[in-house]
């Protein structure tokens, strides 16, 4: 059966490669973000999350309707922020955590509203989720807490699959201004294609790391229906 896709942070990186992957499959895919991407078989819609979280219900309002069911919602949206917690003002702190928990929030509780099918939600979290780092707090709180929706939302019956991927480091624009060195980071490509393969299959819920040094793929937790009501 063709899907529709939903990729919120789909213009670029990982969200951008699985855009590709899922419509090499024929499936219709609607990818958001600031900056179109050269993908003409996929819809866009401009998103941009900043810290005006009043901003946030027409955007995410407008967003939802972009296919009259979104089947799977993938969302990876994310920036990189540098800075221990003094340095990083309210602006700072109100666009991480929009970006990377209240938006995906919202638009999980529109799609579930306005669809009678089991949404399956894809969220890219990252190693930071278990790692915590000095110059990174906001980051790494935001991670965990949208790892921690992943994990809450399987209780619900009525959504479908939940998988959450924490990637380590990953070769793509998110490094886009910083000087760190690239060499030894995982490519998207192989990322996209590992979390492709880990949302395939019968399960409930997944929650997997893709490591770097050597590149793997570590299951954390995988539950099956009966599981997850426990
Ligand atoms: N790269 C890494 O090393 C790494 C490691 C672990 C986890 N991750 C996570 O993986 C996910 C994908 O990142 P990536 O590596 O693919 O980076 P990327 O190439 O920079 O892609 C990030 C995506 O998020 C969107 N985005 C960023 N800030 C946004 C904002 N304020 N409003 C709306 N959209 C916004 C971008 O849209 P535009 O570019 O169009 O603005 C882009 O589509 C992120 O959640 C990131 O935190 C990345």
């Amino acid at each position: 059966m063709k899907k529709n896709f939903l990729i919120v942070g789909g213009s670029s990186g990982i969200g951008l490669q699985l855009a590709k992957h899922y419509i090499s499959e024929g499936h219709k895919v609607c990818v958001t973000g600031r900056v179109r991407p050269d993908l003409p078989d996929a819809d866009f819609q401009y998103f941009d999350v900043t810290s005006d979280s009043r901003s946030l219900a027409p955007d995410a309002d407008r967003i939802v309707s972009c296919f009259e069911t979104v089947h799977t919602l993938i969302y990876a949206a994310g920036f990189l922020q540098r800075g221990r917690i003094e340095t990083l003002d309210d602006d700072d702190l109100g666009s991480m955590v929009n970006v990377g928990l209240l938006a995906p929030m919202m638009l999980i509780q529109r799609l579930k509203c306005r669809s009678d099918w089991p949404l399956k939600v894809m969220l890219v979290t990252s190693s930071s989720q278990y790692t915590p780092k000095e110059l990174e707090p906001a980051y790494c709180a935001t991670k965990s807490g949208l790892g921690m929706l992943g994990a809450s939302l399987v209780r619900d019956k009525s959504l479908g699959k939940v998988l959450v991927v924490a990637p380590d480091d990953v070769d793509t624009e998110f490094w886009r201004g910083s000087n760190v060195a690239k060499e030894e980071m995982l490519d998207p490509v192989w990322v996209s294609e590992q979390i492709v393969d880990l949302s395939g299959g019968a399960f409930k819920y997944k929650c997997a790391r893709i490591l770097n040094d050597p590149p793997r793929v570590e299951v954390l937790e995988c539950l099956n229906n009966e599981m997850a009501r426990i």
